[in-house]
């Protein structure tokens, strides 16, 4: 069977329910529907009129790839292969992601257990709304979800983001590079620089090979890079949706093809002896959900540098979860 018709017998019975219809929202609707993924794709929002736009406008767009496009409300997570959150305040020019957590937290409170009823029992959750992590952990507590079954987008864009910066600085495509952000989709993200590898070789290595240096201040300056994306996308255009769009998308691949891929995506765990918090870290993720099979073996400061990252969202889950 050709690759075409695997994804349209994949996507034939394939629904998905986006739940805020603004920018990201939006954005991921319209990348889920080029990407063919879903035969049904609904929109939920409070403003019926801005869904109703959004929904008329993209479905000129389904025209092109046989993709029902249609407003709904939480009835319709019935049946839904994933509810993907993108409903609530997002950043503002100089804001953080934690000055989200109280509204945003306050909005789950109402629209989690109304999305938890009407889902089926194989629904998954995939949460992107800020504090992702914070977010993660309360979807979890407040549907009865089991974790694997809520996934936050985590540091999964974050991730692209660092290999974009390490593909610029080695010239190479940065689907080639291989490492991982960890950690709070946030601040206190760190990337697992003891195993990033380009060629299988560590990147100090793949310098000595390549006859060029290994620039440690550079590594820095990528990562850093990476941590403030957000901020300085946001100062210039108001707020982030591409990337995060399309890394919600590429989350939902492995889920409708059972692909059993992975990425780094956020989770509620237990992280370098934290309990009971949510942060990303590479799990496979399939049909069923995401799992973390295999634990990452970061070297020393890594580690404290991760457990640092867990109890700073812990401590924001502890200022809502009161
Ligand atoms: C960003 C938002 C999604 O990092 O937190 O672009």
């Amino acid at each position: 069977m050709s690759q075409t018709l695997k994804l349209e017998a994949a996507a034939g019975s394939t629904k998905m329910v986006i739940v805020g219809a603004g920018s990201v929202g939006t954005t991921t609707a319209y990348a889920l529907l080029l990407s063919g993924l879903a035969a049904d794709i609904v929109l939920i929002d409070i403003n019926q009129a801005r869904v109703e736009g959004e929904v008329a406008d993209l479905g000129h767009a389904a025209h092109f790839t046989h993709t029902r496009v249609r407003s709904g409300t939480y009835a319709d997570c019935a049946g839904a292969t994933a509810v993907i959150i993108t409903a609530g305040a997002n950043q503002k020019p100089g804001q953080t992601r934690p000055q989200l957590v109280a509204a945003n937290h306050a909005l789950f409170a109402s629209i989690i257990p109304p999305i938890a009823a009407a889902s089926s029992p194989d629904t998954i959750l995939v949460v992107a709304t800020n504090p992702a992590d914070v977010l993660t952990h309360a979807a979890v507590r407040l549907s009865g979800f089991p974790p694997y079954r809520v996934i936050g987008t985590g540091t999964a864009l974050d991730t692209t983001r660092l290999r974009r910066e390490l593909g610029a600085h080695f010239g190479i495509s940065p689907r080639s590079v291989h490492a991982f952000v960890v950690g709070e989709h946030g601040d206190s993200q760190l990337p697992a620089w003891s195993l990033a590898n380009i060629c299988g070789m560590r990147l100090p290595e793949y310098c000595r090979q390549a006859g060029r240096a290994h620039d440690e201040a550079e590594m820095e300056a990528c990562a850093k890079r990476t941590r403030d994306a957000a901020y300085t996308i946001i100062e210039r255009k108001g707020k982030t949706n591409y990337g995060i769009a399309s890394v919600i998308v590429a989350i939902l691949e492995p889920i409708v093809k059972n692909a059993d891929a992975i990425m780094t995506v956020s989770q509620v765990g237990t992280y370098a002896g934290v309990e009971d918090v949510a942060l990303s870290m590479p799990c496979k993720i399939n049909r069923r959900g995401a799992f973390q099979e295999v634990p990452l073996p970061l070297d020393e400061r890594e580690t404290e540098l991760l457990r640092r990252s867990a109890e700073s969202i812990r401590a924001m889950i502890m200022s809502v979860a009161a």
